[in-house]
């Protein structure tokens, strides 16, 4: 009752006054509604009219919102891809998604596809590549963190939906951090985290990704971040980790795989996720992958479609390109065994905003 109270009285206080739209929709106003999902993370938002362009203002009340709970869930939107490209376009240049082991099926280059449907429209099948590779989506992961250019929101929309599961849920990184115990404080303050794709592949699916394939290591080389950063609200520090993370450079293996193991099991704690159900098509959630965490939770996926498709928004903030790190061989392979492999190679150079737009 009394949890109820302080949501109501907290939904109460974000009702944001009516916003003057764009030049198209000038005497058309609108009262954007936050419905916060917990006590401090996730809200739902009502009151934005999807039918039109998203005036200044709008996108502005959208930011401060994502600053403040981390994770928006929009309902029954009804953008199609184009749609979708465009609404995410608002926060930035968007990442071309990659497409290795699951040929694209959106319209886009932009749309990360996180379905169960193959390039063929039917449901991936058991035990191929591609199914595996999906099994991580599974862990407690941000997006994009494997990139040197790491990204800010990711905007995922209900295109078909199964019956019953497949909700997604996220997790709090800063009240994680807040919480966390001061020794860890100590360790993870200056920590840099080498994050690798396929490090994350091979936890969720250890026979398939025991070694990633030479063109899955060109493709996507790991990349380097600290853990904890400022988060994007620019007051709050954050952790910033993900199952992607295979060590903390310049610690002996003992040492990077005990402290992996507590900041991802402090992180991941009950108390600092919520659950998000996905109820129509052309719902859309979007988070920041900057100060959460999320995963995806488990369906008959080889009874039921689920097409789901991703935006993601280049980050460029002041951590949006992480730590250039230069890699020495007793760096690599601490956690995947093998030998020469990409991590002797330096991270890439990343793109101009300017070299994304003229995608
Ligand atoms: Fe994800």
């Amino acid at each position: 009752m009394q949890k109820t109270s302080r949501l109501l009285q907290a939904s109460r206080d974000l009702c944001i006054p009516p916003l003057r739209r764009g030049l198209a929709t000038a005497t058309t106003t609108t009262t954007v509604r936050a419905t916060p999902l917990s006590e401090r993370f996730g809200a739902e938002v009502s009151g934005i009219d999807w039918s039109r362009p998203l005036s200044p203002e709008v996108v502005r009340t959208i930011i401060e919102l994502q600053n403040k709970w981390g994770v928006l869930a929009f309902r029954q939107t009804n953008l199609n891809d184009d749609g979708h490209v465009t609404y995410s376009r608002n926060f930035g240049a968007l990442e071309t998604a990659h497409a290795l082991n699951k040929p694209r099926r959106a319209s886009s280059v932009h749309l990360y596809d996180a379905g169960n449907l193959g390039p063929d429209d039917k449901i991936i099948p058991q035990h191929s590549r591609a199914w595996w590779h999906t099994k991580a989506n599974g862990l407690w992961h941000t997006d994009s963190s494997f990139r040197q250019h790491r990204s800010s929101y990711s905007a995922l929309r209900a295109v078909e939906l199964p019956p019953a599961g497949g909700q997604t849920k996220y997790a709090d990184m800063r009240t994680a951090y807040l919480e966390l115990p001061q020794d860890l404080k100590d360790v993870a303050k200056n920590a840099v985290a080498e994050h690798w794709i396929w490090h994350s592949r091979k936890l969720a699916a250890p026979g398939e990704f025991e070694k990633p394939t030479e063109e899955e290591r060109t493709a996507i080389p790991p990349a380097y971040h600290k853990v904890v950063q400022l988060a994007p609200d620019g007051v709050s520090d954050t952790l910033y980790v993900a199952s992607h993370i295979r060590k903390i450079v310049g610690m002996s293996e003992r040492d990077s795989t005990a402290l992996i193991k507590a900041l991802l099991d402090h992180a991941q704690q009950e108390k600092y996720q919520i659950g998000v159900k996905w109820k129509n098509v052309g719902d859309i959630v979007q988070w920041d992958n900057r100060c959460t965490m999320h995963r995806a939770t488990a369906f008959k996926d080889q009874e039921n479609r689920r097409d789901m498709r991703r935006t993601t928004v280049f980050d460029y903030g002041n951590a949006a390109f992480g730590v250039k790190h230069e890699l020495g061989r007793s760096d690599v392979d601490l956690l995947v065994g093998g030998s020469r492999d990409i991590a002797a190679e330096r991270t890439p150079e990343t793109q101009t905003q300017q070299q994304i737009f003229d995608l």
